[in-house]
Protein backbone atom coordinates (compact mmCIF):
# COMPACT_ATOMS: atom_id res chain seq x y z
CA UNK A 1 0.00 0.00 0.00
CA UNK A 2 2.88 2.18 0.70
CA UNK A 3 4.99 1.94 -2.33
CA UNK A 4 1.34 2.63 -4.11
CA UNK A 5 0.94 5.73 -2.36
CA UNK A 6 4.82 6.32 -3.37
CA UNK A 7 4.42 5.67 -7.19
CA UNK A 8 1.24 7.95 -7.10
CA UNK A 9 2.61 10.91 -5.66
CA UNK A 10 5.48 10.57 -8.16
CA UNK A 11 3.64 10.21 -11.01
CA UNK A 12 1.31 13.01 -10.22
CA UNK A 13 0.92 16.37 -8.71
CA UNK A 14 -0.05 16.92 -5.17
CA UNK A 15 -3.25 18.76 -6.87
CA UNK A 16 -3.67 15.62 -8.39
CA UNK A 17 -3.97 13.29 -6.19
CA UNK A 18 -5.76 15.03 -3.21
CA UNK A 19 -9.43 15.75 -3.84
CA UNK A 20 -11.11 18.55 -2.22
CA UNK A 21 -14.59 17.24 -1.20
CA UNK A 22 -17.81 18.99 0.32
CA UNK A 23 -19.70 17.26 3.35
CA UNK A 24 -22.94 18.72 3.10
CA UNK A 25 -24.86 18.82 6.87
CA UNK A 26 -28.18 19.48 7.61
CA UNK A 27 -28.62 22.44 10.18
CA UNK A 28 -32.18 23.78 10.14
CA UNK A 29 -35.65 23.87 8.33
CA UNK A 30 -35.38 26.77 7.11
CA UNK A 31 -32.77 29.87 7.04
CA UNK A 32 -35.18 31.91 9.26
CA UNK A 33 -35.40 28.82 12.10
CA UNK A 34 -31.53 28.56 12.01
CA UNK A 35 -31.33 33.06 12.32
CA UNK A 36 -33.80 32.89 15.06
CA UNK A 37 -31.47 30.78 17.11
CA UNK A 38 -28.37 32.89 16.76
CA UNK A 39 -28.67 36.16 18.35
CA UNK A 40 -27.46 39.00 16.06
CA UNK A 41 -23.76 40.37 16.02
CA UNK A 42 -23.35 36.78 18.38
CA UNK A 43 -21.70 33.40 17.24
CA UNK A 44 -23.30 29.90 18.01
CA UNK A 45 -21.72 26.60 18.56
CA UNK A 46 -23.97 23.96 16.73
CA UNK A 47 -22.97 20.08 17.34
CA UNK A 48 -24.61 18.32 14.16
CA UNK A 49 -23.22 14.75 12.96
CA UNK A 50 -19.62 15.07 15.30
CA UNK A 51 -19.45 18.25 14.04
CA UNK A 52 -18.80 21.39 15.76
CA UNK A 53 -19.67 24.23 13.58
CA UNK A 54 -19.85 27.78 14.40
CA UNK A 55 -22.59 30.29 13.04
CA UNK A 56 -22.68 33.59 13.43
CA UNK A 57 -25.18 36.35 12.14
CA UNK A 58 -24.21 39.95 11.31
CA UNK A 59 -25.53 42.77 9.07
CA UNK A 60 -25.01 41.07 6.17
CA UNK A 61 -26.65 37.23 7.19
CA UNK A 62 -25.41 34.25 7.99
CA UNK A 63 -22.13 32.82 8.26
CA UNK A 64 -20.35 29.92 9.08
CA UNK A 65 -16.52 28.40 10.64
CA UNK A 66 -15.15 25.61 12.10
CA UNK A 67 -15.51 25.95 15.54
CA UNK A 68 -11.61 25.85 16.39
CA UNK A 69 -9.78 29.48 17.01
CA UNK A 70 -6.84 28.74 14.64
CA UNK A 71 -4.86 30.78 17.82
CA UNK A 72 -5.12 27.86 20.55
CA UNK A 73 -7.89 25.91 19.36
CA UNK A 74 -10.53 27.20 21.70
CA UNK A 75 -14.03 27.30 20.70
CA UNK A 76 -15.75 30.66 19.31
CA UNK A 77 -18.66 30.33 21.55
CA UNK A 78 -19.53 33.53 23.27
CA UNK A 79 -18.00 35.12 20.75
CA UNK A 80 -19.24 38.30 18.57
CA UNK A 81 -19.70 40.38 15.11
CA UNK A 82 -17.32 43.75 14.70
CA UNK A 83 -18.90 46.38 11.83
CA UNK A 84 -15.88 45.59 9.81
CA UNK A 85 -17.35 41.89 8.66
CA UNK A 86 -15.41 40.09 11.20
CA UNK A 87 -15.65 37.53 14.07
CA UNK A 88 -14.04 37.78 17.24
CA UNK A 89 -12.68 34.91 19.39
CA UNK A 90 -13.75 35.33 23.07
CA UNK A 91 -10.68 33.91 24.38
CA UNK A 92 -7.74 36.04 22.95
CA UNK A 93 -10.06 38.65 21.21
CA UNK A 94 -8.41 37.59 17.41
CA UNK A 95 -11.12 38.68 14.78
CA UNK A 96 -11.68 36.82 11.23
CA UNK A 97 -12.83 37.59 8.67
CA UNK A 98 -16.42 35.59 7.73
CA UNK A 99 -15.90 35.62 3.94
CA UNK A 100 -11.97 34.53 3.99
CA UNK A 101 -11.58 33.29 7.63
CA UNK A 102 -8.12 35.33 7.93
CA UNK A 103 -7.24 36.86 11.03
CA UNK A 104 -4.55 37.42 13.82
CA UNK A 105 -1.70 36.49 10.59
CA UNK A 106 -3.62 32.60 10.28
CA UNK A 107 -6.95 31.69 9.24
CA UNK A 108 -10.11 29.73 10.40
CA UNK A 109 -12.08 27.76 7.62
CA UNK A 110 -15.23 29.34 6.49
CA UNK A 111 -17.86 26.78 5.44
CA UNK A 112 -20.85 27.87 2.59
CA UNK A 113 -24.60 27.71 3.88
CA UNK A 114 -27.42 26.55 1.40
CA UNK A 115 -30.76 26.68 1.47
CA UNK A 116 -32.42 23.59 -0.11
CA UNK A 117 -36.10 22.43 -0.43
CA UNK A 118 -34.89 19.93 2.45
CA UNK A 119 -33.41 22.68 4.90
CA UNK A 120 -30.52 24.63 5.30
CA UNK A 121 -26.96 22.96 5.00
CA UNK A 122 -23.84 23.72 6.19
CA UNK A 123 -20.25 22.56 3.64
CA UNK A 124 -17.77 21.47 5.36
CA UNK A 125 -14.32 21.43 2.79
CA UNK A 126 -11.85 18.35 3.34
CA UNK A 127 -9.22 16.99 1.47
CA UNK A 128 -9.46 12.87 0.16
CA UNK A 129 -7.08 10.46 -1.69
CA UNK A 130 -10.13 8.93 -3.21
S1 LIG B 1 -7.75 30.93 21.18
FE1 LIG B 1 -8.87 32.24 19.89
S2 LIG B 1 -7.76 34.07 19.91
FE2 LIG B 1 -6.63 32.76 21.18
Amino acid sequence: MLMELKVIFLLKTKAEVFKRRVKWILIADSTKTLSDKIPMNRVTVFNVDGYAICIGKNKNGLFAAKNKCPHEGYSFKGGWCTDDNKFVCPVHRYGFDVLTGRGGGTYVNIYKIEERESGVFVGIEFTSLF
